[in-house]
């Protein structure tokens, strides 16, 4: 159709990706091969055949697992590349990728090693592909605020590294304001920081990660909806959500997508954008994203336009290099 045409060659930018949700199959089995680790599954289809489901924490258990096989920094570098290379060809021309180093840090992975492999192939995105690039650090709120603590003190050395800092993992009683500490020392570096909120858990959050974490964007942001004070003042501020509807269709955090509120969110103001979250893991790309929602709700040319330019703007590119793209 005309609205997917236009989607396609629109230049976008992700700004909610998990490095490690971009993990596909197959290379999880190249790499358990490579590096001689054990998977409680036999074959890619029965690795696919577990990606069913019923909301965050069941996904959160296969996603932990399927990282399992990234020791070295060949296995970071090779995931980064294969993703960056991927979204290519959706015409994504800069990305925001989270990536959770205390999951990795568990297994014996050093930050030196994952910071390798990552930034190295960001780096070569850069230069062969043209696709520029912000990497948030972020934390694991089902872990401990001291753990948190100690991951930002393992940072320092490599602060030159990472343009940001996020939270995610599972919500529901691990509310930003846990945080509150962790998040302030982030600010005092003077970078950025975004937070999941309101994926799963209640509108509270959000206004916690207002109020007591001062973020610059929030992450998901869907049940803001719920709080008609809440939705004015997060389009008051001009609040970026980067929203992820094939992740919500896949977690039950919407029944259907023509439940998707997308739409919704735009024609209240709400600075929405489009992002894949975990797509290895949800069923596609930012392509795949765009079309479902083309496909399944009442989007318009100007629905299409702004949602490219709320990435832009909400982007931690320099205030230069987005008037490039705006
Ligand atoms: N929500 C919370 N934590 C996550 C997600 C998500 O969608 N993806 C990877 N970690
Ligand atoms: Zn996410």
């Amino acid at each position: 159709s005309e609205l997917l045409e236009l989607a396609e060659k629109m230049p976008k930018a992700e700004l909610h990706l998990h490095i490690e949700g971009s993990l596909e199959p197959e290379l999880v089995f190249k790499l358990a091969k490579r590096n001689n680790v054990r998977l409680n599954y036999a074959s890619v289809d029965e690795l696919k055949a577990a990606y069913s489901f019923n909301n965050l924490q069941e996904f959160l258990d296969v996603y932990y697992a399927g990282m399992s096989v990234l020791l070295t920094e060949d296995d970071f570098y090779d995931l980064t590349w294969a993703y960056l290379k991927r979204v290519h060809e959706d015409r994504v021309v800069h990305v925001e990728i989270f990536f959770d180093p205390q999951a990795h840090l568990e297994r014996g992975v050093p930050l030196s090693i994952q910071l390798a492999g990552i930034h190295g192939a960001l780096e070569a995105g850069k230069a062969t592909l043209g696709i520029s690039y912000r990497l948030i650090l972020s934390f694991l709120r089902h872990l401990s605020e001291e753990s948190a603590l100690e991951t930002l003190q393992l940072a320092r050395p490599y602060l030159n590294q990472l343009d940001g800092f996020g939270l995610d993992s599972s919500e529901k009683g691990h509310p930003p304001e846990k945080f509150a500490r962790v998040f302030a020392e982030c600010k005092k570096l003077g970078k950025p920081i975004t937070v999941h909120a309101g994926e799963e858990g209640p509108p509270e959050y959000v206004w916690q990660a207002l109020d007591q974490l001062e973020v610059d964007r929030i992450d998901h942001g869907n049940r803001a909806l719920e709080d008609d004070a809440l939705v004015q003042r997060l389009v008051a501020t001009g609040q970026t959500l980067t929203v992820c509807p094939l992740s919500n269709l896949k977690l039950c955090v919407v029944d259907s997508m023509q439940d998707h509120p997308l739409v919704t969110m735009l024609e209240k103001g709400l600075k929405a954008t489009v992002n894949s979250d975990d797509p290895a893991y949800f069923g596609g790309y930012m392509m795949d994203n765009y079309r479902a929602v083309i496909d399944q709700l009442p989007l318009t040319r100007e629905h299409l336009h702004q949602l490219a330019r709320n990435a832009f703007a909400g982007s931690w590119l320099s205030e230069a290099d987005k008037k490039k793209h705006l």
